[in-house]
């Protein structure tokens, strides 16, 4: 290794007193330089991805790089996913033909070299799960070409730079689950071709800007996991593109506008559990006929919930409304159960702690066979258990405890062979443990889910 890299650095320091001499503008021979340094600052190649990187092969030969078939300058650096680690060298800078880097997936660490910000070709940035530190160099806002970067899953600390407001053909941001800080800057509402923005999982604080809601092409955002206490612009709600909204695990406050289902008619997914919403269920949200995942959980909202919310939700896979103030304890609060027997494709339903009343509707036992998690517990429901439960088969999970339930646990309770955890406490249920539950032997490995 040692001998290697001397030889290297003996290659490169002739090629460059050649160039100084002769030749000073860039070229392929710069290229060669570039890469041999890029490559003399890899510690770790165990799946030898630049073992054809050496003098007996034409760079424009080498694994992972392409040129362009006219002037053979390096257009493409495609290491993704080869267990390379070590540092990214400043030289990267010089592949001035450089359109596409594409370094995901491997262990860089350091900083992101302020270089790369020299490539004014660049259109695609791909430097997602590795350990890069530092700041995002803002200069990186000069490569005006740029429409995707892809920065997500680093260390990355410092602030999203306010200069990315220039890279005007932007189509993808991703920086989520990195260490920024700092407020979304409203330089961002300039980047009109924008559709995707991800700044999940940070600590990012203030507020989301209005400016956002200037983006005419925005279909995905998402803010999830981050420390933004404040409440939503209402412009976010007025880009009808919008198909997903992750919002969840912040301290949004205010309430969901009451017509999100028509403004938004093609959401998909909508997620802001774990925040301090309050106000009405928004009635709408029964006119957003294409959401898969509807997720509310854990906020303040009350109801109702209106009764016709899944008949045109043929695609709806997660409803969960947990931890709400959504029901009152009076009968009938729950008959939007009716309407979800059209969501064929439900595997979960979340209803648990928030007071809903009555008795269990009938159509709690008509829900898709798909369910894997029917979680009601906490709520006020009286009556028997229905018998039809047995019926999904492919249940994981069935909470039903702190309730009124009455009457006897249903006979075949045994038949949901794939349940890992079931709730029945804190009711008033009463009879025989049906025999039958001895067949749920998935669940012994899970006890600590399990209480009777
Ligand atoms: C150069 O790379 C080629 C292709 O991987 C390989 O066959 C050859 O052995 C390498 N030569 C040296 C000197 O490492
Ligand atoms: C290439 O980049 C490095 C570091 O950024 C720099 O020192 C060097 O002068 C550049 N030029 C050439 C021709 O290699
Ligand atoms: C990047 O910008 C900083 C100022 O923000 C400047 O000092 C530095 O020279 C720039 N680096 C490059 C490589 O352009
Ligand atoms: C970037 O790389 C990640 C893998 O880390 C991949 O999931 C993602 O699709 C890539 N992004 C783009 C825009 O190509
Ligand atoms: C970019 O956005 C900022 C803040 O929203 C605004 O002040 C500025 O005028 C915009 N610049 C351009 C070129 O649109
Ligand atoms: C969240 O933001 C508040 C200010 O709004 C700040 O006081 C607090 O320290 C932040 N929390 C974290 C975990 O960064
Ligand atoms: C939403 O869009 C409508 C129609 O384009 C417009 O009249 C209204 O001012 C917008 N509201 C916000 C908050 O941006
Ligand atoms: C759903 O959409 C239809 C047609 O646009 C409209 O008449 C109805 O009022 C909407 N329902 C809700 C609850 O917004
Ligand atoms: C199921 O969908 C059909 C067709 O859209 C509709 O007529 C029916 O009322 C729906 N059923 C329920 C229970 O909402
Ligand atoms: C069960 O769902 C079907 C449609 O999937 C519907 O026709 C039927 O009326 C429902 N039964 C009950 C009891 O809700
Ligand atoms: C479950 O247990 C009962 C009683 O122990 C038994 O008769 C039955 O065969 C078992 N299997 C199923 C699928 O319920």
């Amino acid at each position: 290794m040692k001998t290697s890299s001397f030889i290297c650095l003996i290659f490169i320091l002739s090629l460059s007193a050649s160039l100084c001499t002769s030749n000073p503008k860039f070229s392929s021979q710069t290229d060669q330089i570039a890469l041999f340094v890029f490559k003399g600052s890899i510690t770790e190649d165990p799946l030898g991805a630049l073992s054809s990187w050496n003098n007996s092969v034409h760079l424009c030969n080498w694994h992972g790089v392409t040129c362009g078939y006219r002037h053979r300058r390096v257009v493409e650096l495609d290491l993704r996913s080869q267990r390379l680690a070590g540092h990214i060298s400043p030289f990267i800078g010089n592949l001035s033909f450089l359109r596409s880097i594409y370094l995901q997936d491997n262990q860089f660490r350091g900083s992101i070299p302020q270089e790369i910000s020299h490539l004014s070709r660049l259109r695609k940035l791909n430097i997602s799960s590795n350990t890069l530190q530092g700041e995002i160099p803002s200069n990186l806002s000069l490569c005006l070409d740029l429409r995707i970067i892809h920065l997500s899953h680093n260390d990355l600390a410092g602030k999203i730079p306010a200069a990315f407001g220039f890279l005007s053909k932007l189509t993808f941001l991703s920086l989520s689950s990195n260490n920024l800080h700092g407020t979304i800057p409203p330089s961002l509402g300039n980047l009109s071709l924008l559709e995707t923005i991800y700044l999940g999982t940070n600590n990012i604080e203030g507020t989301i800007p209005e400016s956002i809601g200037h983006l005419r092409n925005l279909k995905l955002f998402g803010i999830s996991v981050n420390n933004i206490s404040s409440t939503v612009p209402p412009s976010l709600y007025n880009i009808s593109t919008l198909t997903n909204l992750y919002m969840t695990n912040n301290k949004f406050i205010g309430s969901l506008p009451w017509d999100i289902g028509l403004t938004l008619s093609n959401l998909r997914e909508f997620s802001v559990s774990d925040n301090q919403f309050t106000g009405r269920f928004p009635p709408s949200f029964s006119n957003a006929s294409g959401m898969g995942a509807l997720e509310l959980s854990n906020n303040g909202l009350s109801g109702p919930v209106p009764v016709d919310l899944g008949r045109k939700m043929n695609d709806l896979v997660w409803l969960n409304l947990g931890f709400n103030n959504l029901g009152t304890g009076v009968a009938g609060e729950v008959s939007f159960v009716d309407s979800l027997s059209n969501c064929t494709k439900l595997r979960a339903l979340g209803l648990q702690l928030n007071g809903f009343g009555g008795v269990l509707p009938n159509s709690i036992t008509n829900l898709s066979t798909q369910l894997r998690s029917l979680v009601l517990g906490d709520n006020q429901f009286v009556g028997n258990i229905p018998t039809g439960i047995s019926n999904y088969v492919n249940l994981l999970a069935l909470g039903l405890e702190m309730n009124h339930l009455s009457g006897s646990i249903p006979f075949d309770i045994g038949m949901l062979q794939n349940l890992q955890g079931i709730s029945l406490a804190e009711n008033r249920l009463s009879g025989l443990i049906p025999e039958s539950i001895g067949n749920l032997t998935q669940i012994s490995n899970s006890i600590c889910k399990t209480t009777i």
